[in-house]
C-alpha cells in the first residue's frame, strides 16, 4: 500500500517558502502528483517548481480576488482539473493584541483566512462546473488550540481556518469534496526565525529550547513532515477523514511538563 496521487494536479500556494511550502511539494512530488507551485512572484514560483517533476508556476497573491481567479484560469488552460488544494500561504504577527495596528490585523486576516475561503471557493466552483471531485487541506497552527503571548490575532485567525474547515467539510460532503488541516507545531522557515526574532535576539536558541521543554519527541517537526500528513489527507487512503484538523507537532499541545528533559 502507498500513496499514490498520479495523474493529480495539486496546487500548494505559498510553495516557493522554504518552510512548509517546501515540504509540502516535495511530499506531493514524491507521492507522483504535479505540483503546482503558487507564490507572490512568477520568479520565486518558477525556481521552487524548476525542483519538481513537470512542475507548473503561478504567480498570484491569495488574497486578492482578481488573482485567484486568474489562477485557476492559467491552471486550467495549463493542466486541465486541479485535483487538490493546499491552503499553505500564510503570514505571521508576532505582537500582543493591545499594540498590533489595524492595517497588520487587516492583513493577516486577508491572507490567512480570506485567502483560504478565495482560492477554496475558486475550487470548488471549478470542480463542480466540471463534474470532478477533490480535495482541500488548510494549513492551520497549534495556535488555534493552546497559545502564548505576543499570538492572540495569529491564534484567533487560525482558529477561524480550524471553523472554515469544519464548515467547508459539511457543505462540501454532498460533492464528495473533503476538506481537512493540520496544525503543525513549530517548524523551522524563515517566517518562524523572523517572528521569533521578534521578541529575542537568539531565534535559534528559543527554538532549541522550545524542542527541549515543549515537546514530547526530542526533535524539530520539518516542513517534510507536515508535507506526508498533508500528502495522506490529499489522497484516497483518507477517504473517511473531512473537517479534521490534525496536529503534526511532535506532541506540544498534548503536554503540561516536560521535567524528564529539564530535570
Ligand atoms: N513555520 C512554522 O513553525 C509554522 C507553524 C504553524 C503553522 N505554520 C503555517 O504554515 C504556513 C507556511 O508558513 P511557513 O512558516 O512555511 O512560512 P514561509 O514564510 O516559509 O512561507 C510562506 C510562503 O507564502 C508566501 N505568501 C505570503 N503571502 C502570500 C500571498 N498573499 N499570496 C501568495 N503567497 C504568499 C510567501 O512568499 C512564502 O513563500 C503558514 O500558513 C503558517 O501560518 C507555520
Amino acid at each position: 500500500m502507498k500513496i499514490d496521487l498520479k495523474g493529480k494536479n495539486i496546487l500548494v500556494t505559498g510553495g516557493a517558502g522554504d518552510g512548509l511550502g517546501q515540504g509540502i511539494c516535495e511530499a506531493v512530488d514524491e507521492a507522483g502528483g504535479r505540483v503546482i507551485v503558487n507564490d507572490l512572484t512568477l520568479e520565486m514560483a518558477k525556481e521552487a517548481a524548476e525542483k519538481y517533476n513537470n512542475a507548473l508556476a503561478v504567480e498570484g497573491d491569495i488574497s486578492k480576488v482578481e488573482d485567484v481567479n486568474r489562477m485557476f484560469d492559467e491552471m486550467k488552460s495549463a493542466c486541465g482539473t486541479i485535483h487538490g488544494v493546499v491552503n499553505n500561504a500564510g503570514i505571521g504577527l508576532g505582537k500582543n493584541a493591545i499594540d498590533a495596528e489595524e492595517t497588520e490585523v487587516d492583513r493577516l486576516y486577508e491572507v490567512d483566512v480570506k485567502g483560504i475561503w478565495m482560492v477554496s471557493r475558486a475550487f470548488v466552483k471549478q470542480l463542480l462546473a466540471y463534474g470532478e471531485v477533490g480535495n482541500i487541506v488548510n494549513i492551520s497552527s497549534i495556535q488555534a488550540f493552546a497559545t502564548m503571548h505576543r499570538m492572540a490575532i495569529y491564534a484567533g485567525f487560525k482558529s477561524a481556518v480550524n471553523g472554515m474547515t469544519r464548515g467547508l467539510a459539511v457543505e462540501l460532503g454532498q460533492y464528495n469534496i473533503r476538506c481537512n488541516a493540520i496544525a503543525p507545531g513549530l517548524v523551522y522557515s524563515e517566517q518562524s526565525l523572523h517572528m521569533i526574532g521578534k521578541w529575542t535576539p537568539d531565534p535559534v536558541k528559543w527554538m532549541e529550547d522550545h524542542k527541549t521543554d515543549h515537546q514530547c519527541l526530542d526533535f524539530f517537526t520539518s516542513a517534510r513532515d507536515c508535507g506526508n500528513v498533508v500528502v495522506f489527507l490529499l489522497s484516497d487512503l483518507s477517504r473517511s477523514i473531512t473537517g479534521q484538523t490534525i496536529c503534526v507537532d511532535n506532541g506540544t499541545i498534548n503536554l503540561l511538563y516536560n521535567n524528564e528533559y529539564t530535570s
